[in-house]
């Protein structure tokens, strides 16, 4: 596996245009539905790249500085834990260069960060188990040192 024609580090506010395509492109692919779009989705991107609230995103990036790799966290306390956790909110990579190491990259730069901000938790929601790439996701997250908690449950309120 070669990554040395990566990098990764947070998304500059001149990179908030490829963020959101990546994100859109993120749920299009869960979704299976290609024509998906995420209304607000711009100044979301815009707050998380600025940081606001604990948010934030790295990004990898090839060799020409195409962004490629798209990874959205943020950071909140439970009581249960006392003490901040991140959430990976979306971890997307381009689908020609999967398989090439660039997610493992994009959470040793989160797993780096945590250890600069104190943070000692990182939790991430799974796509359904009825995404066809299910298996090979929950395989990728507990190579990575992941463990399975349970299965989550939502509510949409309108
Ligand atoms: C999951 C994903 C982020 C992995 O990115 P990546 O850069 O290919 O990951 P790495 O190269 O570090 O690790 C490769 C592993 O990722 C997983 N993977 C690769 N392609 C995948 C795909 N199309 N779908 C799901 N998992 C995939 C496999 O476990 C793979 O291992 P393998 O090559 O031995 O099968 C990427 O495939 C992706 O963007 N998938 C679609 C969106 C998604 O499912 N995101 C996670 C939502 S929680």
């Amino acid at each position: 596996m070669s990554t040395v024609e990566f990098e990764t580090g947070p998304a500059e506010p001149a990179e908030a245009q490829a963020v959101a395509e990546a994100v859109t492109a993120l749920l299009r692919e869960l979704r299976g539905d290609p024509s998906h779009t995420i209304p607000g989705l711009g100044a979301a991107v815009d707050e998380a790249i600025a940081g606001k609230d604990g948010s934030g995103v790295l990004v990898a990036r090839d060799g020409e500085r195409r962004v490629v790799g798209v990874l959205g966290y943020t950071t909140q306390t439970a009581l249960r834990l006392a003490t901040p956790y991140r959430h990976v909110q979306e971890l997307w990579v381009a689908p020609e260069l999967r398989s090439r190491g660039v997610a493992a990259l994009l959470l040793e730069a989160l797993d780096a960060r945590c250890a600069a901000d104190g943070v000692r938790r990182v939790e991430v929601c799974l796509p359904a188990e009825q995404f066809p790439s299910y298996p090979r996701t929950l395989a990728f997250y507990e190579r990575s040192g992941f463990r399975v908690i349970g299965p989550r449950v939502i509510k949409d309120l309108s």
